[in-house]
């Protein structure tokens, strides 16, 4: 490295917000060097390109382009640039995923920035001067508006906090303004809800169309200009950690809007989604938002918890009140049940970026389970939906306990109020940044978000004789995101599991039923380097090495789930791992999610061999195949309407027992008698190897109905035990008959149903019987996770089958 390279930063900054792949590459000044934003920035190489729907395809690619004509290599980066939008929520997450990937698989530094102060200083570079309003597409009709003033110096904001609104409203405070004539206006909003701009009088000065969208440019002026408002300090843009940059949150995701609006009712929420009493909802622990109908029991626990402290407790109609549409800044309320019996609440208020915790009790009977964590945690991730950066909260100074949980949580203290609970009690006011640290752990089994900690990561120390281990062991890693778990395992040349690192969401999905999609991409891009990390700590303890946690490098290649699953579940694990595998100058490999359920066999029986019958029962797919040879796959017959596993989660919601319903079913069962009510059976016939279960879901519904009509109690035992006999028996004759026919020796299953106790041991028990050895995969190798995924990621990775970065998600995969 030249002199002059240890005075400037090379940095590569990119954003899929838009449909501009905005994508550049350029010197800056060294850490606390700040001469003026524009004069710092020396762009060596750009590829900014409208690419519609195609980001997640050339954006890795668009990178690597950029790197070859300025004569660089991902080496040479100090560090990344992404877009944070607001923008189009898929493009925000390919972006920042793919940012995660390069960044942490280089480990260098991520910064973000608003994609909006990107597009206005897009227009700063172009020479535009005075007031500008860049109107950016939020679809459905709104947009996000953002004011600048732009002078010599560069471009201001004119505006608090971003937000999301209707094109309309966004006209109307714009046209109102006296200054109205005055702006200028720009953003990809214009393409669709120009002419509306139009009518009002507004685009009558409107910026050239090649400057509605962000450039690479735009971005690092953008994140410069943060920089040396703060005195040439690269802090302004954060800490540089990968786990911890996020989208810009503006809105919740459907489902949870719908939900707070239904909260303003005086009635339970959970009446509304299950149509039954807390009672037999709650088997066990949940997390909700607080109701109206909680107000009562939330008052009683807070009293029983602060008995004897210096405050004086929440009143029933002090939490109605909070409830109600009437507060004048946002509020999140949480409780947790368990039984029924409210066990635990905290609640928060949004004021100026910052969310104050208002209270959080849980009860004595339940502490230590990392209650009143899990309940902050919903509380705080509301308040950055809602557009918070921080939180904050008051404690009793000398309760120690309370102290030493903030803390665990990121919280520092900032200050202290005397006498602020009374006459001698102090309050200690501490505060922390969101998101939360939420560490992986056996005890919180919670989405999380990184640890804070030192970026970037010192380098590996390894002794000769552990490089040699690593050169022989060849760990892949392999990452699967395609429904609602993250989950991140890294397996060797041998087959030997390394680490297998899930991070489920259940708990976000849990109050509204089933998986909501959004939510699920969502919090895949919180977690992703968290479990990664996990992941690359756990392989390094497996292997006893001493000297820190794997380095992307010392790894043989990257896989990851390809599909079938949701969409945009799916791209954030391939952004991320094209972006990783790219940095870490490692191979991709593309896995199918079914390959993966039927290579969880190889876990139990390495010595699996084609041909046999697989089944494959999970929350998605429920068919039965001839596996002829390995890749070589014949579909007998397939599901005609609902999954095995959704026809589970069905049933379980219609009774109230909660998300997801295969475990609870299954547990339920165990006391069952599964011959007391008669289920039908459908497509029984032999030779005919296609399901059907919507007619099962629907006379297990009537039955329900008919029962509670007549006033008769439901033996959900055997209501359970029944209806798993009735899918199972299918399952069970459907499989024999197939093996029959084939003449296949071999049986085995996969599938999150295939973790069921009772399916397993009846196949085991009655095919055995027949001569056919038969395989179950080990119970959490059945439900999704990554090390089935390793396992088919290694198979490819021997047999050198390996992607190019330009392979997108595809959700509709089939085996
Ligand atoms: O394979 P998986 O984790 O996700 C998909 O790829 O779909 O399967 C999830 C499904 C859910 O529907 C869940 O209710 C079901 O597997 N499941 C079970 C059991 N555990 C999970 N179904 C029956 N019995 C179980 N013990
Ligand atoms: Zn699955």
């Amino acid at each position: 490295m030249s002199d002059a390279d240890e005075m400037r930063s090379l940095i590569l900054a990119c954003d899929t917000s838009t449909d501009m792949l905005a994508c550049a590459l350029a010197w800056w000044p060294a850490h606390g060097v700040s001469p003026a934003a524009a004069a710092g920035v020396e762009v060596l190489a750009r590829a900014d390109h409208l690419c519609r729907r195609h980001a997640n395809v050339e954006l890795v690619d668009t990178v690597a382009a950029v790197l070859e004509k300025a004569g660089k290599t991902m080496d040479d980066v100090d560090a990344v640039l992404v877009g944070r939008g607001p923008g189009s929520f898929t493009g925000v997450r390919i972006g920042i995923s793919a940012a995660k990937g390069l960044a942490r698989g280089a480990n260098v530094d991520l910064f973000g920035v608003s994609t909006l102060d990107a597009t206005a200083w897009t227009a700063w570079r172009a020479g535009v001067r005075g007031l500008v309003g860049v109107a950016a597409d939020a679809m459905r009709g709104e947009v996000y508006p953002a004011l600048y003033r732009l002078d010599e110096r560069g471009a201001v904001r004119l505006y608090e906090r971003d937000r999301v609104v209707k094109a309309s409203v966004a006209i109307e405070e714009w046209s109102s303004r006296p200054d109205a004539h005055e702006i200028q206006l720009t953003g990809d909003g214009l393409v669709r809800y120009g002419n509306r701009f139009e009518e009002a009088g507004l685009m009558a000065r409107v910026l050239s169309r090649d400057l509605w969208w962000p450039t690479g440019e735009g971005l690092l002026l953008a994140a410069r200009a943060l920089i040396d408002e703060a005195g040439g300090s690269e802090a302004a843009l954060g800490s540089g950690d990968p786990a911890l940059v996020l989208p810009i949150y503006t809105r919740l995701s459907d489902a949870e809007e719908n939900e707070r609006r239904r909260l303003g009712l005086a009635e339970s929420a959970h009446m509304d989604t299950t149509g039954v009493a807390d009672e037999l909802a709650g088997r066990h622990l949940q997390l909700r938002p607080m109701g109206a109908a909680d107000a009562e029991a939330a008052s009683e626990l807070e009293a029983a918890c602060f008995e004897g402290a210096g405050h004086a407790p929440w009143t029933p109609t002090m939490f109605l009140d909070e409830l109600g549409d009437g507060v004048a800044a946002p509020r999140s309320w949480w409780v947790a049940h368990d039984d029924g019996k409210l066990i635990g609440i905290a609640g928060g208020m949004v004021v100026d970026k910052d969310v104050q915790v208002l209270d959080v009790a849980v009860d004595a009977g339940y502490r230590r389970q990392g209650i009143a964590r899990k309940l902050l945690a919903h509380v705080s991730y509301d308040a950055q939906m809602l557009g918070c950066e921080s939180a904050s909260l008051e404690v009793e100074a000398d309760n120690a306990a309370a102290v030493a949980l903030y803390e665990e949580l990121g919280f520092s203290r900032v200050g202290i109020r005397r006498g602020y609970y009374g006459p001698g009690i102090d309050a200690c006011v501490m505060s922390a940044s969101l998101p939360l640290v939420l560490p992986v752990d056996a005890a919180s089994p919670e989405p999380t978000s990184a640890v804070h900690r030192a970026w970037p990561l010192s380098e590996p120390r390894r002794t000769d004789a552990e490089l040699a281990e690593l050169d022989r062991r060849k760990p892949v890693l392999a990452i699967e995101s395609s429904c609602d778990e993250t989950a991140v395992a890294i397996i060797d040349a041998d087959g030997t599991l390394l680490a297998n690192q899930v991070s489920t969401q259940i708990d976000f999905h849990a109050r509204f039923g089933g998986v909501v999609p959004e939510i699920a991409s969502r919090k895949h891009v919180e977690v992703i380097v968290g479990v990664v990390d996990a992941a690359l700590e756990e392989a390094a303890e497996a292997l006893g090495f001493k000297g820190g946690a794997l380095s992307p490098k010392e790894l043989a290649a990257v896989g990851v789930t390809q599909g079938p699953g949701l969409v945009g579940a799916l791209v954030v694990g391939v952004a991320f791992a094209k972006g990783f595998a790219y940095a870490a100058g490692k191979p991709l490999i593309c896995v199918n999610h079914l390959e993966g359920h039927l290579y969880a066999n190889l876990l139990t029986t390495p010595d699996l061999k084609p041909p046999f019958i697989f089944t494959l029962v999970s929350g998605g797919h429920t068919m039965l195949v001839h596996v002829r040879a390995w890749g070589d796959y014949e579909v007998l017959g397939e599901t005609l309407d609902d999954a095995v596993g959704e026809a589970f989660d069905k049933v379980a919601k219609a009774l109230g027992l909660g998300y997801p319903g295969g475990p609870i079913i299954s547990r339920l069962a165990e006391d069952g008698n599964p011959k007391a009510i008669d289920f039908p059976r459908a497509l029984n016939r032999k030779g005919d190897y296609r399901f059907s279960l919507s007619g099962l879901k629907t006379a297990v519904m009537l039955y329900i109905e008919q029962e509670n009509k007549a006033g008769r109690p439901i033996h959900l035992p055997d209501l359970a035990a029944s209806f798993e006999a009735a899918v199972f028996d299918v399952q069970y004759k459907k499989a024999r008959n197939a093996l029959r026919e084939t003449g296949a020796k071999e049986y085995c299953i996969g599938g999150g149903v295939a973790a069921n106790p009772h399916l397993r041991d009846m196949m085991v028990r009655k095919l055995s019987r027949q001569g056919i050895r038969v395989t179950v995969p080990p119970q959490n190798a059945c439900t999704d996770n990554a090390a089935m995924i390793a396992v088919v990621a290694r198979e490819k990775f021997l047999k050198g089958e390996f992607s190019d970065f330009s392979i997108d998600a595809d959700p509709n995969m089939t085996l």
